[in-house]
């Protein structure tokens, strides 16, 4: 990928280096994190290196009666005007100067305090833009903004302080084709969403590939999210639970299981500390009167937390199931965690997906079998 920002827009920081070695030097510093627990080489699964990302949060910049789109600099003291970003999936670079052409052309009514602008896509060309202002929208805005919506042929929703307004919906509907299967999840503009659909599919294909080994049982997730992980890898289990804190993440898991036929999932809205209390037997919850906890036999868990990694609880809850599928977005607190999970454990896979090309970040899974 090329951009005439690279270098001065904070978001991409690794512009100096081609896709391939970029792509090298990750793989170099997620196994020598990974080297004490792994010593086989790693997956590495790879990114488009232009157009893989489907969501993206651009902030507006004013000058007099123009308005432009920003980004934080590189030097992290201020913001640059843009006028391209080639990181974003084609349904939103299709939209967004358009978007901004209306803006600009527009009455006060589209621009007064319009401070920041977000796109959520999907790789099947749905499109869902917010509007963030500091003020109240009115009718007025609304009338204008349900243009857009048919110029664009896109969603759009304005938020102001303690306000949303939704002119159709608040959610795209994405479409994956995940081995051999097709998959529909709705996504929500305030739920998590992996950002890189290509590589999404990648890691989940991975996961698949592990629980195809692990044979029957039931399997336990935990931060299942929307139900990504969930609803591909339930066709390997007999029966699932998938636990989350967001309750939005939850409504749209709810949705998506029905949305595919799934009918062997219970998805929970717990934080992973409450599921590890319940599973334990230490607390019990209203929330969960209508699940039979004692009639799961756990043969896998998949874990997936956030940048700070699992808890000593759910480490040692998860350290008494056979097999462990952990994906991470933080490989040196997987590194802290895996000091622990192979005390019980072994590391018998272990990946590398690029879910954030251009940046430091990345995104690594291992594959833990009890030990005999
Ligand atoms: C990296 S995301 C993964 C989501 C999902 N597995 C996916 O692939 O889309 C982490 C998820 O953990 C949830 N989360 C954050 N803290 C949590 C906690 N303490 N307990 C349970 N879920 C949590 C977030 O809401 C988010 O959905």
């Amino acid at each position: 990928m090329n951009c005439k920002h690279f270098g001065s827009c904070g978001s991409c920081g690794l512009y100096a280096l081609s896709y391939d070695e970029q792509l090298q030097q990750k793989e170099q510093s997620v196994s020598a994190l990974l080297a004490p627990f792994y010593e086989e080489k790693l997956e590495v699964f790879d990114s488009p290196s232009s157009h893989y990302r489907a969501r993206s949060e651009f902030r507006i910049w004013h000058d007099g009666d123009r308005c432009d789109y920003a980004m934080g600099n590189a030097t992290k003291d201020g913001a640059i005007n843009i006028d391209e970003c080639p990181k974003v999936i084609k349904p939103i670079e299709k939209r967004m100067w358009k978007l901004l052409e209306m803006i600009n052309a527009s009455t006060e009514v589209l621009k007064r305090k319009l401070f920041a602008v977000e796109f959520l896509a999907t790789t099947t060309d749905e499109c869902l833009v917010t509007m963030l202002y500091h003020r109240k929208l009115d009718d007025t805005w609304s009338e204008e903004a349900k243009e857009i919506e048919t110029l664009l042929d896109c969603k759009v929703m304005g938020r102001s302080r303690k306000q949303k307004v939704i002119l159709s919906d608040e959610f795209v509907t994405e479409k994956l084709d995940i081995d051999g299967k097709t998959f529909s999840y709705v996504e929500y503009e305030s739920g998590f969403t992996q950002p890189n659909p290509v590589v999404n599919v990648k890691m989940i294909e991975w996961a698949i590939k592990q629980a195809k080994t692990t044979g029957e049982g039931d399997f336990l997730e935990a931060y299942c999210g929307l139900g990504n992980f969930t609803l591909p890898l339930s066709y390997y289990f007999d029966k699932v639970l998938a636990t989350e804190i967001s309750k939005n993440s939850i409504n749209a898991a709810l949705k998506n299981c029905e949305l595919n036929h799934i009918s062997n999932i219970t998805f929970a809205r717990l934080s992973a500390e409450e599921m590890t209390d319940a599973l334990q037997g230490e607390r019990v919850f209203n929330r969960l009167r209508h699940i039979d906890l004692q009639s799961y036999n756990f043969s896998t868990v998949l874990v997936d937390p956030p940048r700070a990694g699992l808890d000593d609880a759910s480490r040692e809850l998860i350290m008494t199931i056979d097999n462990i599928i952990y994906i991470s977005c933080n490989p040196e607190t997987l590194a802290r965690d895996l000091v622990t999970l192979t005390k019980t454990h072994k590391v018998v896979e272990a990946a590398m997906y690029d879910q954030f090309p251009h940046t430091p970040h990345v995104e690594s899974g291992v594959f833990l079998v009890k030990r005999a």
